[in-house]
Parts: C-alpha cells; structure tokens; sequence
C-alpha cells in the first residue's frame, strides 16, 4: 500500500522538519565555517555524484540541501541551471556567495512548491536527504517537480558501525554529557536515517521514483588538507557538530575554562593517535542512489 505521497504547498512552508530546522538553523554557521574540509574530505562522493548525474550543458538541475552550495558549483561548470533548496538562510547564503549563477531558494524540500524553478531533468544531493520527518513525502514532492525520465542522483550516510565518522573525537564529549543523550531510532531523521537500502528503496518507490539502485561507496575520509596532518581540521568538525556544540555548552559551565580546554586536548590526543601514514584518515561508508522519474 503506497503511502501518501502529500500535498504541494506554498513556496516557503515551515511547518514540516521543525527539529531539524532548528538543527541547522544552529549548525550552519560550523558546517559554513568549515566547507572547505568537508569539500575536501568528501570529494571522492562528489565526484561519483557528478559521475552519476550525467549532467549535461541545458540541463535543469536541483541540489537538495544545496548547503554552501559544492555541487551547484558544479553544476554551474557544466553549464546546468542550477537551482539549489535548503532550509537554512545562512547555508542558503554561502550557497549564493560561492555560486551567484545559481538560484538559491531557502525552503523545507518535503513540503515547498519546487516546480517554480523547474522542472527539473536532474536532482542531486550529498548528503541532504535524510533529515525528512515523512521521507516518502519528501521524495514523492521533489518528483512532482521533475520532468518526465528525470534522473536523481545522490549520496547518504550507511549505518553508524561502519562509519567513525560519527564517533571518532566526538565520544570522549558525549561521555562526559549529563544526561547521557538517547539514541535515535533505526531511521529517524539524522544522517544515517537510510541506513537501511531496503528501506530507502521502498521509500523512493512510494515517492514515485524507477530503476531505483543503491550501490555502496565506500571511500576514505581523509582529513589531511594541503599537507596537514587533519587533526586540526577533524577537531574543527567535531567541535561544530551538534555533539560538539552540546558539549561546550554542558560542559564550559561545569568544568571551567581550563576544564574545557584540557577536555578538547584529550580529543587533539585521541585523533593523533588515529593518524595513518602521517594524516587522520578513516573508512567512510554511503550509499550511492540512483533513480529515474517513472512519470
Ligand atoms: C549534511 S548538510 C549537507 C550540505 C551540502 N549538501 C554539502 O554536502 O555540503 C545537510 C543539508 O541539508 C539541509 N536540509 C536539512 N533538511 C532539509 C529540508 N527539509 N529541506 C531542505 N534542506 C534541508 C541542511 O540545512 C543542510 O544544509
């Protein structure tokens, strides 16, 4: 039984995704502040994006939480029309400043009317889909403003055993918060909500998407950026994250300027330790998802 597919709404509609709106209404500035790391770090899943899309010159394309905006730029180089969505006025913004060719629209991708700048013949993401409350809402809307065959390409997070990630610096400040915070549930919104490929496919089947397939990508993050050694730039990150930002607001209060300070030396210590052939670098695991309009 398909589920709902929901309704088109207007251009701006805040009322779906408040938490995660809220989420990255208060994360942007970290995730802005540090794009050229996560650029870095995470070229490898942007080029097998691009590789993926099969962008051509004329093409309308859509980047789903378009964040500072790294495959609009891309999209623009390839002579697309660009057109960018994200919930975040201030990640909407860098995505402007970096990309002025682009259309940047600052909007909720499950819920807001986005055939105004469509339709679309390609929808990319990179890592911008997973923070849906109603995902089969989300994809059903982003379909209704593509055009007929249109091809969607993106990349999400696979599960949290896989991916240090999302622990590596980040424990040692979670085991000191009180109260400890509570695990989400398998698939609720968060970066490793599509964990699940067999979930994720049966989700885009009912958005109404074809020939859907989800490939693994697996790929290293590697933090050494122009020759560092990335302890300094996976500590800027973590730091940024909503952990980080939990943490040094729980935490400075409690422990006191030094406290704190001796707190984030013990994570500098931890990532060293994790340096391979001089830099930090770890396994990443995603998913790799292509799928096609079947209207
Ligand atoms: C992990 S960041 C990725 C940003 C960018 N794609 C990149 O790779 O640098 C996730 C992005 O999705 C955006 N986002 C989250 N929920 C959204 C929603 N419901 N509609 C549009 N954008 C959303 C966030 O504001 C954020 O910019």
């Amino acid at each position: 039984m398909p589920r709902p597919q929901g309704k088109p709404a207007g251009r701006v509609t805040p009322v779906a995704n408040e938490e995660m709106s809220r989420n990255w209404r208060e994360g942007a500035a970290g995730w802005v502040a540090n794009e050229a790391i996560y650029d870095a770090v995470f070229a490898p899943v942007t080029a097998a994006i691009i590789d993926a899309a099969a962008l051509r010159p004329g093409h309308r394309m859509l980047d789903v939480g378009c964040g500072p905006g790294t495959l609009l730029a891309a999209g623009v180089a390839a002579d697309a029309t660009s057109v960018g969505v994200d919930i975040s006025a201030e990640m909407a913004e860098a995505a402007r400043h970096r990309a002025p060719e682009a259309t940047v629209v600052v909007a909720d991708a499950q819920v807001a009317d986005l055939l105004t700048d469509g339709p679309y013949d390609r929808v990319l993401s990179r890592f911008g889909v997973m923070f849906f409350d109603d995902p089969a809402a989300a994809f059903a809307n982003i379909r209704r403003a593509c055009a007929p065959r249109a091809r969607m390409a993106f990349a999400c997070w696979r599960g949290l055993d896989e991916n240090p990630m999302f622990t590596l610096g980040s424990t040692l400040l979670t085991e000191r918060l009180d109260p400890q915070p509570e695990s989400p549930p398998p698939g609720a919104p968060g970066p490793t909500a599509f964990a699940d490929a067999d979930r994720l496919s049966s989700l885009l089947e009912d958005g109404g998407w074809g020939s859907i397939d989800v490939d693994p990508l697996d790929f290293e993050c590697d933090y050494g950026v122009s020759g560092s050694d990335g302890v300094e730039e996976r500590l800027a990150t973590v730091l940024s994250s909503g952990t980080g930002r939990l943490a040094r607001e729980q935490l400075l209060p409690r422990l006191g300027p030094d406290g704190w300070e001796a707190l984030v030396d013990d994570v500098r210590a931890e990532l060293r330790r994790h340096r391979v052939n001089g830099s930090l670098r770890f396994p990443g695991a995603a998913w790799l998802v292509t799928a096609e309009n079947r209207a």
